[in-house]
């Protein structure tokens, strides 16, 4: 199974990252997508994915950091890049964090987003009370050849439903799992299957049973099987349908 979001580059796992690696392969893992947040992490992320077999990664400047941005610098980790880099990412907006730099949050997106589409990568999006102007800026910057997917994805039903018809892929996190996660298990359980993949945002968002400790690739499964039973199917079925979305997204 594919982790196509996890954070290997965060300092959580700086003390045993290869045994986070390995204890994932042993349990039947096959790919890790490890995701960037600034420029550092990004950096990070090449390191991690060049040296381990059958870990790629992403660059990107996530919203809570969009201070930090600078175009110049994140057009030439496209043009360094090595083979293993597969989306730009996580990039979008963050309300729930700051409400106040909206406006250079929705530049930092855009001009990322315009790279995406300059060096046909697709991208992850992190989206926190911002919906609206999330799907307003796809309408307008079309990244949508590209591929787009919305990670740890946590807004309505409905909501759901109008990205899947732009082509938007959702994915699904251990917050899926959770008991108050009431919208979520909704949006898991009805969204057509193609559109859909699981992550693991570790070290965040552990699943259950293991919510409070921190979270690791290897736990990806018990997402996929939370979700197989919620919809009454195979979780071997669901996370074969899972992985080939993800394998043609991200083109690995
Ligand atoms: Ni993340």
């Amino acid at each position: 199974m594919i982790d196509t979001h996890c954070h290997l580059n965060d300092s959580q796992f700086d003390n045993d990252l290869e045994n986070v690696i390995n204890s994932f392969f042993v349990s039947g893992g096959d790919s890790i997508i490890c995701v960037s947040a600034d420029y550092p992490s990004s950096i990070k992320a090449k390191q991690i994915a060049e040296i381990n077999d059958n870990i790629y990664y992403t660059i990107g400047v996530h919203p809570d950091d969009c201070n930090s941005y600078d175009e110049t610098e994140l057009e030439d980790l496209i043009i360094t890049k090595s083979d293993k880099l597969v989306a730009i990412g996580e990039i979008g907006l963050d309300y729930f964090h700051n409400k106040l730099n909206r406006a250079k949050q929705i530049e930092v997106f855009t001009s990322q987003i315009n790279l995406a589409i300059k060096y046909r990568l697709p991208i992850i999006i992190h989206c926190r009370d911002a919906y609206q102007d999330v799907l307003e800026i796809l309408k307008k910057y079309s990244p949508l050849e590209v591929g787009v997917v919305m990670h740890c994805y946590s807004g309505s039903l409905e909501f759901a439903r109008e990205l899947i018809k732009l082509g938007v892929k959702i994915s699904f996190t251990g917050n899926v799992t959770y008991k108050n996660s009431i919208k979520t298990k909704d949006v898991a359980k009805n969204i057509p299957l193609e559109s859909m993949f699981f992550e693991t945002d570790a070290p965040y968002l552990t699943p259950e049973p293991n919510r409070g400790k921190r979270n690791e690739p290897k736990y990806v499964f018990n997402t996929a099987k939370f979700v197989a039973e919620l919809r009454g199917i195979d979780a071997d079925e669901l996370i074969k349908i899972t992985d080939e979305n993800a394998k043609k997204f991200f083109n690995i």
